[in-house]
């Protein structure tokens, strides 16, 4: 996998640093990095909290009114908790896949507990990155999201599946002192029915700009076709650059736009100048024209690079790149669905976002396994069903190539939910794969005026910000009423309703028609046996939803109508929750395709012999393990595209049919162990031929990697197939055995899982049954790793399996470091008025005077600039706790210049009284105990001199420099 997937824009930082690395010259980038944009992983070293932390509710005044104040959020939220003894660990993270399950939890969310959870990290920012712009990114959190900074809330996110950008200049403290961001996740809320994961699951971010910067998806490119045809081969990009002034000065810059062809050869370039105001925003319009690019389509993926360079004379100050395509999108009423004015029948799934073993933290190079199994399926269009993928998805979708519905979460134009929407537009629209817009799934007003007002505002905010392409709900119903949604949108999605597709039709023949949502059949994969007693369904591609259609009749319903643009398969893989039409113990679905591993079912030969057109295939199901069973009926099913098949037991033809083409063909055979074999024939001639065999019993363990290597960069990770083989080297398709693993070297285990949708299996154990003769293992490099991954996977009675997977020393993707909690500097401060009289050090300040006393931060003066004699006293307090590892005695307060006669009271006790003229640092330790110190500082002048603390004031470990 590329770096470079996780990267919208090209870093001026990263550049400069690898310049400064290969030519030794730091001076070079300390000089650029002020300027240039970076980009850097926010994913590692976070502390965790699972479940809520308990907080004694505010009572007091003073408590109250400091809660009020900025900065001030209490507990978790706030900048000094203490949160030594959380959990750390690295982001994405989903905690409810690391849950157990509990018949008490939620079907639909996989009986999973989701609950409320703390997230919290330090970060360090140098006094030589002051001035600069810096960008919290959150890619998504599941579900609702808090977050804060230094203890201000920064944001509130209101759903699991988009995106927050933050700001957070204003609060970054420098140096020393570091910031700490708190983030508290309540996946008590829900916006599914299916298993939607908890916390962190996506990638976090900082970035670092310049004060003039371009926004965060603030880049817009979409081409369009100029010329009336094709032909005419005239394509412009309106480009424009949305810029944002951080800093103090009105700024003049230059933007330039470049676009570069899949060869390397620049096509296009604009540039223009524009003045962003001080704390506002700039658009640098800025449209270029191509001539007959090369096309992108999902079977010849041309990406051209957009590339946006802003200058500050000649100073480079920001870039940014995104990729794109050229291609037209047409449905047509009649004939369904066009790419570049070439027919294309969508031979789409719908899918959900989770994989075994990780949830829905799954890392990009598993995504690519996943997309890449639907490819070799034969799928050529995907709906992210029913929420934006993560963008790294969306980068594969489109150099992989598969046409996309991109469909929003949240039904609802008020608003909040229209940002979400908002976002979704302004972040994808540059992607070519995307073909529709989707503004809804099913939404129970489709059919009433209501619901086609709502969709009337939802798609108008979408056409405001691209026009290129239809919109269109996904509706299960409610198309005959008078006034519904169908009326307010370009294209029809229908999910299931196949006995109403023809009257549709027939009634808004204008009406371009697409299946948004079809089959919703079940089976579980490698199981031939229907028993519902037992939570078992078999693989015959008999079962399936009422309101949906068996794989073979939702397809021939698609297939035969040339209106419907193409089908949506409801699901390409397995997904936890919905365990439709079992409940308890069943907790993940049997929708798929595939299974939570990507593994095929038998509805895959079925689809991929119905899809994939220029091979020849025959497959057989089901397995031919059937001791004891010698002599009675086993239907075969035979799923072929040729023109017609033959069947054979141990050599002896069994017959030959015609291949259907939509229904497959049947065998029933009476078993007998042996080779049951197909034969395939088009024109006469044998093209294929494919057979299962009956095989001994396990005997050995084996491991096969997906690919040959993995790049130690700590994001890459990949599949291995777990499975059991017998004496001559067979998988066996009916073993169960419980694996044991052992994963050392340069990286470790991030789950696993068999797709068993009744496995309650703890996925991120040491161990894991087989499921019908397969599993899955999921392995990740480390950070900044090399060497090998080595994997033993035993089992008692089989031989033990091991294999090393090279791992790859690769460039970091730069990052900000981990850090652990910081020393506390203290900064909320009261001041005493100045007094003549030594005043008493232990008084109190009554709990509702939030004004006799002043406020402030070090440094502090017995007597401050233009008080006058004879004021000679002033007291200084604050309170604090130490962090648990510090107030066992190890802990000591730091007092930074101190000058003159000072005493040093801490929970009504001298701590320390200096007494004499001298500049010194003082180290104080803190009296073992737990709970809030009050800290006060009593400053005397002497004679003329003034007392002074400079500072700072720190609570640390003792003896720290
Ligand atoms: C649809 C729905 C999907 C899924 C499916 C199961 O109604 O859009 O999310 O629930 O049914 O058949």
């Amino acid at each position: 996998m590329k770096i470079s997937l996780y990267y919208h824009g090209r870093v001026v930082g990263r550049l400069v640093l690898l310049l400064a690395v290969l030519f030794g010259s730091s001076a070079a980038f300390a000089a650029e990095q002020e300027d240039g944009r970076e980009r850097l992983s926010l994913n590692r070293g976070w502390y965790f909290h699972l479940g809520d932390v308990p907080m004694a509710p505010i009572k007091g005044h003073s408590e109250s009114y400091m809660n009020a104040k900025a900065g001030n959020a209490p507990g978790p939220a706030g900048r000094e908790f203490d949160d030594s003894e959380w959990r750390r660990l690295d982001l994405p993270h989903d905690w409810a896949v690391e849950g157990p399950f509990d018949p008490n939890e939620n079907i639909s969310q996989g009986y999973r507990p989701r609950g409320i959870s703390w997230y919290r990290r330090y970060l360090r920012v140098e006094e030589s990155d002051r001035g600069r712009y810096f960008e919290l990114q959150f890619d998504a959190i599941a579900t609702h999201a808090t977050v804060w900074v230094n203890g201000n809330v920064v944001k509130r996110n209101y759903s699991g599946y988009n995106a927050s950008y933050i700001d957070i200049t204003p609060y970054i403290r420098y140096g020393d002192a570091m910031n700490t961001i708190a983030v508290k996740v309540d996946a008590t809320q829900m916006e599914g029915w299916w298993y939607e994961g908890a916390g962190m699951y996506r990638h976090t971010w900082l970035v670092k700009a310049n004060p003039v910067h371009i926004v965060t998806d603030g880049l817009h490119a979409t081409p369009r076709l100029e010329s009336e045809t094709l032909e005419g081969g005239k394509w412009s990009i309106p480009v424009e650059v949305t810029l944002n002034n951080s800093g103090e000065n009105l700024q003049t810059v230059t933007v330039e736009v470049t676009v570069t062809a899949p060869n390397g050869k620049q096509v296009a370039k604009q540039s223009g100048n524009v003045t962003v105001p001080v704390l506002g925003e700039a658009v640098a319009k800025l449209p270029v024209t191509i001539q007959s690019p090369a096309l992108w389509s999902h079977e010849q993926t041309n990406l051209y690079r957009v590339n946006a360079v802003v200058k500050h004379g000649k100073r480079v100050i920001d870039e940014i790149a995104l990729s794109t395509g050229f291609r037209t999108v047409r449905f047509d009423s009649q004939q369904g669905f066009f790419l570049n004015d070439k027919h294309v029948k969508l031979q789409g799934v719908c899918i959900h976002q989770d994989h075994a073993g990780v949830g829905v933290a799954v890392p990009t190079s598993i995504w690519q396994y996943r997309l890449r199994r639907l490819k070799e399926l034969g799928v050529n269009a995907i709906r992210f069903s029913h929420n934006a993928p993560a963008v790294e998805v969306l980068d594969l979708v489109d150099s992989m190539g598969f046409l996309v519905m991109d469909e929003n979460r949240n039904f609802n134009p008020s608003p909040d939910y229209m940002q979400q929407l908002e976002w979704m537009v302004r972040r994808d629209r540059h992607h070519p794969g995307i073909i529709l817009w989707s503004v809804f799934n099913e939404e129970p007003v489709q059919a009433s005026e209501v619901g086609y007002q709502m969709v009337r505002r939802m798609v108008a905010a979408v056409k405001a910000l691209d026009d290129t392409r239809p919109v269109t709900a996904a509706m299960n119903g409610g198309f005959f009423s008078d006034l519904n949604v169908s009326h307010a949108v370009d294209v029809l999605g229908a999910n299931y309703q196949v006995p109403d597709y023809d009257r549709f039709h027939a009634a808004r023949p204008e009406m371009p028609f697409t299946s948004s949502e079809d089959t919703s059949a079940f089976m579980m994969r490698g199981e031939f046996t229907t028993d519902y007693d037992k939570n078992l369904i078999a693989s015959y591609d008999e079962d399936f939803a009422f309101w949906g259609n068996s794989h073979r009749d939702a397809w021939q319903a698609v297939a035969t109508r040339d209106y419907v643009a193409g089908a949506f398969v409801w699901t390409g893989f397995d997904y936890r929750g919905e365990p439709t039409p079992l409940a308890w113990p069943s907790v993940s679905s049997f929708f798929g395709i595939m299974d939570l591993n990507g593994f095929a079912k038998t509805a895959y030969y079925i689809h991929r012999a119905q899809w994939v057109k220029d091979e020849p295939q025959a497959y057989l199901a089901p397995h031919w393990n059937w001791a004891g069973k010698e002599g009675q009926i086993i239907p075969v099913l035979v799923m072929a595209n040729v023109d017609k098949v033959q069947l054979l037991l141990n050599g002896k033809s069994l017959g030959e049919q015609v291949v259907d083409p939509f229904q497959m063909n049947t065998f029933d055979v009476a078993y007998q162990p042996g080779k049951l074999e197909v034969i395939g024939y088009s024109s006469g001639k044998e093209v294929v031929r494919n057979s299962v065999e009956t095989t001994g019993k396990a005997v050995a363990v084996q491991l096969v990697p997906d690919r040959k290597a993995l790049v130690g960069d700590g994001f890459d990770a990949m599949p291995i197939t777990v499975q059991a083989v017998d004496a001559k080297g067979r998988v066996v398709p009916t073993d169960n055995s419980l694996i044991h693993f052992e994963i050392s070297g340069a990286g470790q285990s991030i789950g696993h899982g068999n797709g068993n949708p009744n496995s309650h299996e703890d996925e991120k154990g040491a161990t894991r049954h087989l499921f019908n003769g397969l599993a899955q293992l999921i392995v990740q490099s480390h950070y900044e790793s090399s060497g090998n991954i080595t994997v033993k996977a035993s089992s008692p009675g089989l031989k033990t399996a091991k294999v090393s997977i090279p791992v790859k020393k690769v460039a970091a993707v730069p990052y900000v470091a981990s850090q652990t909690a910081p020393n506390v500097h203290l900064s909320d401060w009261r001041t005493s008025p100045v007094a003549s009289q030594r005043p008493d050090p232990t008084q109190k300040v009554a709990d509702n005077d939030m004004n006799s006393w002043g406020w402030g931060q070090p440094p502090f003066m017995s007597q401050a600039k233009g008080e006058t004699a004879p004021a000679r006293y002033r007291l200084y307090r604050t309170n604090f706790t130490p962090r648990k590892n510090l107030a066992r005695g190890d802990g000591e307060l730091f007092i930074g210049d101190v000058v003159g006669r000072v005493e040093v009271w801490l929970n009504d006790e001298l701590l320390y009284k200096k007494d004499n003229v001298r500049k010194q640092n003082l180290r104080l330790p803190i009296p073992k105990g737990e709970g809030n110190r009050e800290l006060t500082f009593l400053l005397e002048d002497e004679g003329q001199d003034n007392a002074v603390i400079g500072g700072p004031v720190i609570v640390q470990p003792k003896g720290k420099k």
